[in-house]
């Protein structure tokens, strides 16, 4: 069985599939495709079935040279069961990932998916949907950070365990 990311925001057509794809290319560039594998998901349901936005998804390809691919979806209770590490991209959605988990059985599985950065100091990936461009390329560097930061800590912990 993999082990499974689930990376959580507000909308599901911004950070978090950015998100997923930065870190389904770093795996797949570490052989780990068969030892890791990605999801996101909205704590909202405002874009249920839509593409990632286009300015993200021209940021990803202009800083990356990556394609973002997947749909939105709303993140559901049962994700808590289903994922082994559910990573929120600030604190609103952090907490309202854990309203849902009301005895708090499932804490240990959600972190703040800025403690994973090395480089940058930012505590919470900011949502870039009502700003400018210099919002979504913030959002690609502060994920790469988070990303290999996150890879690096379940290569090094999870794996072994
Ligand atoms: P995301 O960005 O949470 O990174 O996907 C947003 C997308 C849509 C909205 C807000 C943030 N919205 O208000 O519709």
């Amino acid at each position: 069985m993999p082990y499974k990311l689930l990376f959580v925001c507000l909308g599901n057509i911004c950070r978090s599939p950015s998100a997923e794809n930065i870190m389904n290319n770093l795996i797949e560039q570490a052989g780990l495709s068969d030892s890791i594998s990605c999801d996101s998901a909205g704590t909202s349901g405002y874009h249920i079935g839509s593409s990632p936005d286009r300015r993200m998804s021209a940021a990803a390809a202009a800083k990356l040279g990556i394609k973002l691919r997947g749909r939105a979806r709303q993140f559901e209770k049962s994700d808590f069961q289903d994922f082994d590490m559910i990573l929120a991209m600030d604190r609103d959605n952090y907490d309202d990932i854990l309203a849902l988990d009301p005895t708090g059985k499932y804490h240990g599985k959600v972190r703040l998916m800025c403690d994973f950065c090395t480089r940058h100091t930012l505590k919470e990936v900011p949502d870039p949907y009502y700003g400018g461009v210099e919002g979504f390329n913030q959002v690609i560097d502060l994920l790469v950070d988070a990303c290999e930061g996150l890879l690096h800590e379940i290569t090094n912990q999870q794996l072994q365990a």
